[in-house]
């Protein structure tokens, strides 16, 4: 980065009291403290607020520009998933859906319609992409995630950031990212929110810090400091995770923030810290530059300094941390960003969330039931999610934050499930039926007799099943994933029917449902499809989509199966027939990089050229109409000084055929593709044998192998 804003940053900082410095790192919820107290802390010079919108941020902004020293503050929000937090904002699939698409220009043009919207709102900041790896179905976050693969993960998230922060910072409709939460926070013992990881650095560098390493390459502006611990030390006071590694080694030159109240729970949550004085002075010497919702840090810190404990030189860093990001997108010109005026929520957007949700649609059975053939004359929709927009968008919205509202009446344009199919099923002069049966959390209203009798005379049942808001995000980790409430219960009866049966998961998660699998028709999973996740389903099974997702996370047959993530080491004991668990199958209950369309799909010729590191395949659409494959490429090191995964995703490439056509696909990897960490924490190449793996899925026996060695 271009020293002309560090040497502004070092001249504004020059000017500054310590009070100034120490309120600069200040990050202030608003939502929390409300106007009046919010005003004092613009009026101290706080750097930041959270969770403001509108003219309320406008007021704040005024007010800190009126200080002695006019430093502008960054508001920061989570538009996580479109800036779902205004209610006439475009909402976007989560995370989690919009990573079956495996498309990066999916995640890039949902960034940048995101920054866009949330420039356009005067707010400079999303607390997003975040980076956490879901290995573990029953943390409550799995939403919020790419899935459960680094590369995956990296590859998006990258996409995304540079969605967001366009090609400059001080783009009108730029915001800056943030690459959360740094890191390994998904890997907590039991998936509990924000408890200790047990891994050591080595498993750090070789699964989790790699796609940061991305988000640092993809100029990300901002990181965010986890909640929890790296095999006790929680990473608020690892100077090695926040200094050594993320500035030393990946060469970020942003600014940390840590999250919520990180520098609070040094003494409340994780009794690291004796006192808030003794917590600042950890949390700013390990290399946290904001500190959020922790307002005793701003009187600690300045003890700390004064008797001499803490250096101003910390402070000096951090400050100067915050200016040069502020000075990049030149802030003093324009404190409020000005966006596109009038895009919040327009009809291109919506186009792009509906596009968006279209390419997660994963189809994982069909034993003919889909598309609906002309045949079909009734359908009956079941399920209360089918109808329920709540359940439908899932996490961070405005249903959910800053604060719980799920009384908030629900803003069109949306599309239900059920609005989706009742719109296709009557342009085809089609029966649609809805009874909502029950809800993935009981209610009273809960009528499995109605449900059961209104599919009675159809001739195919969509049944949708899954999760809601209560069940879902942080803090709301679940131990039992099958499906809750009474939906297993209405499964049963509806399948007694003897009707073909198509069941729709809408959930923000992969939920435990063998029931399901083995007994649908077909099963569709869309998780939190947005705005137009119920058109995208509906244009799916109606066959006017091909739906093209492929699951970047696995599912298990049952919650005490997990972790049944694809990349797992090897050497767990066989039981008798190959068995792992001797109540449990081997496998997941649907695989990472599985999915199928209307178009199945042969692959032929594999070579690698070790030379070149050139991997060529034949794939050839099979079927009668137009798809998009996602070509899977995979490795293992078949002997190495550390155990290594029995297989690595390390590269995809996605093609659209028409029916019938091949194509000889070309992917070209790198030595280090093939590399490892070893004991001493180093990131090595290990001559020697290795498989390359490439096909449709993560499952054997989707996949072409071919042996190679390097040297
Ligand atoms: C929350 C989350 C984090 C979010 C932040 C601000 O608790 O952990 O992901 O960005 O606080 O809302």
């Amino acid at each position: 980065m271009s020293n002309e804003y560090i040497s502004r940053a070092r001249a504004l900082m020059a000017q500054m009291t310590l009070e100034e410095k120490v309120a600069q790192m200040m990050q202030i919820p608003y939502a929390m403290v409300g106007r009046e107290e919010a005003l004092r802390w613009a009026k101290l010079g706080a750097g930041s607020f959270l969770h403001v919108l509108g003219d309320d941020a406008r007021e704040i902004q005024q007010a800190a520009c009126s200080t002695r020293l006019g430093i502008p503050v960054i508001f920061g929000i989570d538009a996580v998933r479109g800036h779902a937090l205004n209610d006439h904002a475009t909402v976007f699939p989560t995370q989690l859906a919009c990573a079956c698409s495996w498309d990066r220009e999916t995640a890039r043009e949902m960034g940048r319609i995101t920054a866009r919207e949330v420039a356009t709102d005067g707010l400079h900041w999303t607390f997003s992409p975040l980076l956490c790896l879901s290995r573990d179905p029953r943390w409550g976050r799995v939403n919020e995630t790419f899935g459960e693969d680094p590369y995956l993960t990296g590859e998006l998230a990258a996409a995304i950031i540079e969605g967001y922060q366009g090609d400059s910072l001080d783009d009108p409709e730029s915001i800056i990212a943030c690459a959360k939460h740094y890191f390994a926070y998904g890997e907590a013992v039991g998936a509990r929110d924000a408890c200790d990881s047990e891994i050591t650095y080595r498993k750090a560098r070789e699964v989790f810090l790699p796609p940061f390493k991305k988000a640092v390459d993809a100029g990300c502006a901002s990181f965010m400091t986890a909640y929890g611990s790296i095999d006790g030390t929680p990473l608020t006071i690892d100077r090695k995770a926040l200094h050594d590694i993320l500035r030393g080694e990946m060469g970020f030159d942003g600014f940390v923030v840590t999250d919520w109240m990180n520098a609070t729970s040094l003494v409340t949550q994780q009794f690291v810290a004796a006192d808030p004085v003794e917590a600042a002075r950890l949390a700013a010497e390990a290399g946290n530059d904001m500190i959020m919702s922790s307002p005793e840090f701003y009187e600690s810190a300045l003890r700390s300094i004064r008797e001499g404990r803490l250096s101003e030189s910390v402070i000096d860093e951090a400050v100067l941390h915050i200016l040069t990001v502020k000075m990049r997108m030149e802030l003093f010109a324009h404190p409020e960003k000005l966006g596109r005026p009038g895009c919040i929520g327009c009809a291109e957007h919506h186009e792009a969330a509906l596009r968006a949700a279209q390419k997660s649609i994963t189809l994982l059975r069909n034993d003919g039931v889909l598309p609906i053939a002309d045949g079909v004359k009734t359908i009956a929709v079941i399920g209360g999610n089918a109808d329920d927009i709540r359940a439908q968008y899932g996490d961070w919205t405005y249903f959910s934050h800053p604060l719980p509202n799920p009384e908030h009446e629900p803003i069109r344009p949306y599309t239900t499930i059920r609005e989706g199919m009742e719109a296709l099923a009557a342009a085809r002069g089609i029966a649609c039926v809805y009874s909502r049966g029950c809800s993935p959390i009981p209610t009273d209203a809960d009528d499995l007799d109605a449900a059961v009798e209104a599919a009675k005379g159809a001739d195919l049942i969509v049944y949708v099943v899954g999760d809601e808001v209560p069940q879902v995000g942080e803090g709301k980790d679940r131990a039992d994933l099958a499906l809750s409430g009474r939906q297993s219960e209405l499964f049963a009866r509806l399948r007694a029917l003897g009707i073909p049966m198509t069941t729709v998961l809408c959930a923000s998660k992969p939920l435990a449902m063998p029931e399901v699998e083995a007994a649908s028709n077909a099963v569709v999973v869309a998780f939190n499809g947005g705005a137009h996740g119920g058109e995208a389903v509906a244009q799916a099974l109606f066959g006017e989509i091909n739906p093209q997702g492929r699951l970047p996370i696995s599912f298990p047959h049952h919650s005490g199966q997990v972790p049944v993530y694809y990349n797992a080491l090897p050497g767990w004991h066989k039981q008798v027939d190959k068995q792992k668990y001797c109540d449990l199958p081997e496998t997941p209950l649907f695989a990472f990089g599985e999915g199928m369309g209307y178009a199945p799909f042969a692959y032929s010729d594999l070579s690698f050229d070790t030379d070149t590191l050139t991997a060529r395949v034949t794939v050839k659409n099979t079927g009668s109409v137009e798809g998009v494959e996602t070509v899977q490429v995979y490795f293992r090191d078949l002997v190495s000084s550390v155990m290594t995964p029995v297989k690595q995703l390390i590269a995809y490439k996605q093609v659209e055929l028409a029916p019938g056509k091949a194509k000889t696909v070309e992917i070209t990897l790198d030595r280090m593709d093939f590399s490892l960490v070893n004991r001493r924490e180093e990131r090595v190449v290990e001559p020697g044998e290795f498989l390359l793996m490439v096909g449709h899925s993560s499952r054997n026996e989707d996949l072409l192998t071919v042996k190679f060695a390097l040297a």
